[in-house]
This record gives structure tokens, C-alpha cells and sequence, in this order.
């Protein structure tokens, strides 16, 4: 489904007065398009991550997902942060189908479902694993998998893998890319990285400073399906060094 910001601000109260964090913003993301947003610390990005996702009334403006306006977390979007935030206690078979589960789905049929999930995620032989057995790009791995294991039709990824290491980012994600390849949901997603960005998207979004504003909406035409050799590729360069002129400027 289409995600549609229309003319969003955000201004908070705090003890010293009024902060605008965020707009105007007005931007339409395709259904079944990868959108990498990016702008310096504190202009807005979670601020607009949360208001898509229903979790922030904004002061005013917008946000729908198809025809609908979105006014409160929906099981459509799905939405991660950078805190995997997994459940200690509970098995990454059990973290992951912790949505199912609430949704009352039979075990049987979690099984079913995170049992396809688990090996497209890389986590084939750990369904049986704790948290604290895993490293920090698998946690993300199951983090991710609790996400989209609701076949969402829209994924809000807030900086998912900014704590993890280069090449465990990029290993992430090129699996992230296999799985959007076969689902295509339309994605959003926050990164500090212009090369996962231009690895992954193909529309990226850069943002002001604070009060955050698109200032420039760059298309990639980088053919797909992408493998890592494509970091390697004038246009894979050409594309990285506009963003960051673009992110100079902001
Ligand atoms: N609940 C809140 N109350 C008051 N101010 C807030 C609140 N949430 C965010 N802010 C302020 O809004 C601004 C934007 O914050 P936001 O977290 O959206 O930035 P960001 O672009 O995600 O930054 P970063 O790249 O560091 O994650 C910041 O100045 C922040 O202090
Ligand atoms: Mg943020």
C-alpha cells in the first residue's frame, strides 16, 4: 500500500517553550517502493517514523496508508526500532511469533510461519536459541522476523542496524533486500549510512535540520536484484557522493 504524508509539522512543549521538530513534510511513497531517509541528529526522523506509525499524534497534518489516515498503530505497518527489545525468557521461535501469538494464531501455524521465516532471516539452526546466546545482528535478525512475520504491507525502520558492525549491516541488508524482493512491502527507512542507503533504496529522502524538511529526493535507478559487487560500480559512487553533497548542504 502507498504511504501519503501530507503536510505534517511537529512542534513538542518543553520546559523552555515551544521546539518545532519536524516540517512542513509532504512526500507520497509508492506502493511496493524502498525510501532510505536521511538528516543530521535531531531534525526529525524518529519524530516522523513515529507519527507513520501511529505512535505520535502530529500537531498537524497527516499521514495515510492507501485511503485510510492513520491515527493509530496498525497491524499493516510494521515498525522497528534500533533496541531489538526480544524477550529474554522466551525462545527466538517465540519472539518472533509473539505477534501470531496475540493474535491468537495456533501453534501449529507459528510453527509453519517462523519455521519459513527463521532460514530467510539466517537463523535457521537457532529457533530454539535464548537472546542472550545471540549476537547483536542476529537479535536484529529476530527483531526483524517479529515484523515480518505479520506480512505488514508497509515497514517503518527506524536506524534498525545503526549499532552493529559495517559488514554485519551489510550482510543484514542484502537479506533484508531478498526478503522485500519476494514481498515488496512498501519500506521507510531511517539510516546515518549513505552506502546501506544507496545499497538498498530507491528513492532517498534527505532531511534539514531542525524543523526537519525534505530538501532533496534523489531516485536511484540502480538495477536490481543487488548484490555487494554493486558498491563497486561508478553509478553506485555517483549516487553516493550527490547524497552527501545533498546532506553537506542541509
Ligand atoms: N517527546 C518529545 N518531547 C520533546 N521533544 C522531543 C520529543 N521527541 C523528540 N523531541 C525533539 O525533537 C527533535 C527531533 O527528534 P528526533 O528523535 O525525531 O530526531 P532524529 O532525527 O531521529 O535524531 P537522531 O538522528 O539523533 O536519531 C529533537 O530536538 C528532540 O529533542
Ligand atoms: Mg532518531
Amino acid at each position: 500500500m502507498a504511504l501519503t504524508i501530507d503536510n505534517l509539522h511537529m512542534t513538542f512543549q518543553t520546559p523552555d517553550g515551544k521546539l518545532p521538530a519536524l516540517g512542513p513534510v509532504s512526500v507520497s511513497l509508492a506502493e511496493g517502493s524502498f525510501t532510505c531517509l536521511l538528516g543530521p541528529s535531531g531534525c526529525g526522523k524518529s519524530t516522523l517514523v513515529r507519527v507513520c506509525a501511529g505512535l505520535q499524534k502530529p500537531t498537524t497534518g497527516r499521514v495515510l496508508l492507501g485511503d485510510t489516515v492513520i491515527t493509530a498503530p496498525s497491524p499493516q505497518m510494521g515498525v522497528m526500532f534500533q533496541d531489538a527489545n526480544l524477550m529474554p525468557w522466551r525462545t527466538v521461535r517465540d519472539n518472533m511469533a509473539l505477534p501470531l501469538e496475540l493474535a491468537g494464531v495456533t501453534t501449529a501455524q507459528r510453527v509453519q510461519h517462523t519455521d519459513t521465516l527463521l532460514p530467510m532471516l539466517g537463523l535457521g539452526d537457532f529457533a530454539q536459541a535464548y537472546p542472550s546466546e545471540l549476537s547483536g545482528g542476529m537479535r536484529q535478525r529476530v527483531a526483524l522476523g517479529r515484523v515480518l512475520i505479520q506480512s505488514p504491507a508497509v515497514l517503518l525502520l527506524d536506524e534498525p542496524f545503526g549499532a552493529l558492525d559495517a559488514l554485519t549491516r551489510e550482510h543484514i541488508s542484502l537479506d533484508i533486500l531478498r526478503v522485500w524482493e519476494a514481498q515488496r512491502q512498501t519500506v521507510l527507512m531511517v539510516t546515518h549510512d549513505i552506502q546501506e542507503a544507496v545499497l538498498l533504496a530507491d528513492r532517498i529522502l534527505v532531511m534539514s535540520r531542525r524543523p526537519g524538511r525534505i530538501v532533496a529526493d534523489i531516485i536511484s535507478d540502480l538495477p536490481r536484484p543487488r548484490t555487494h559487487e554493486i558498491v563497486y560500480t561508478p553509478e553506485f559512487n555517483a549516487l553516493a557522493r550527490q547524497i552527501r553533497a545533498a546532506i553537506e548542504i542541509a
